[in-house]
């Protein structure tokens, strides 16, 4: 096994959800550059560590463990995107406070462990297509429901085909 691994803490749709996020995608117009995210790596994250050491997993899965509950659920009611990233996602046009503060808690706690991971501000948004374009902001009607669950660590690993986020703990 490699010493470190790319990992990132996210929330995965559970599967009336992800199908939702997917039929959401196939519905978009979008350039022909548009490359669709594939619908087992469709995820919401809340902190990005990039290379981490596999000998301090255990260590990230007892810091998720430790979490408050997330409860509830949210309501994916616009597509916007990241235009200078090409990124065009589903999101809330409203914040959702437990999630922003949820993140907040999550990234203090990984600073306290000593774990580095990307300071840009939590923005709630799900990838749905990379090098795309959106004419106009969208609203999703009726909004996607995503029951919220325990967060996962995720490792991104590089194949052929592009990346795959593997569940791991
Ligand atoms: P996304 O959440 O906007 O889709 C794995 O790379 C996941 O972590 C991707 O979903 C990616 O973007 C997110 N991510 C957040 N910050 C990142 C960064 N600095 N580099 C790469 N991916 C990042």
């Amino acid at each position: 096994m490699s010493a470190s691994q790319r990992l990132f803490i996210g929330l995965a749709p559970d599967p009336a959800t992800r199908l939702a996020l997917q039929n959401l995608q196939t519905g978009l117009v979008l350039p022909d550059t548009a490359r669709q995210v594939p619908s087992s790596n469709l995820h919401l994250t809340l902190a990005f560590l990039g290379q981490t050491p596999v000998s301090r997993q255990g260590e990230l899965l007892e810091l998720l463990a430790g979490m408050p509950l997330l409860t509830g659920e949210i309501l994916l009611d616009c597509v916007g995107e990241f235009a200078s990233a090409g990124v065009v996602w589903a999101g809330c046009r409203s914040p959702v406070k437990r999630l922003d503060d949820f993140a907040v808690c999550l990234r203090q706690g990984l600073g306290n462990a000593g774990f580095a991971f990307d300071p840009q501000p939590f923005r709630l948004h799900v990838t749905l297509y990379r090098k795309a374009r959106l004419s106009s902001p969208q609203l999703i009607s009726p909004p996607i429901v995503w029951p919220l669950a325990a967060p996962v660590l995720f490792a991104s690993v590089s194949t052929p085909n592009g990346p795959e986020y593997h569940p791991l703990g």
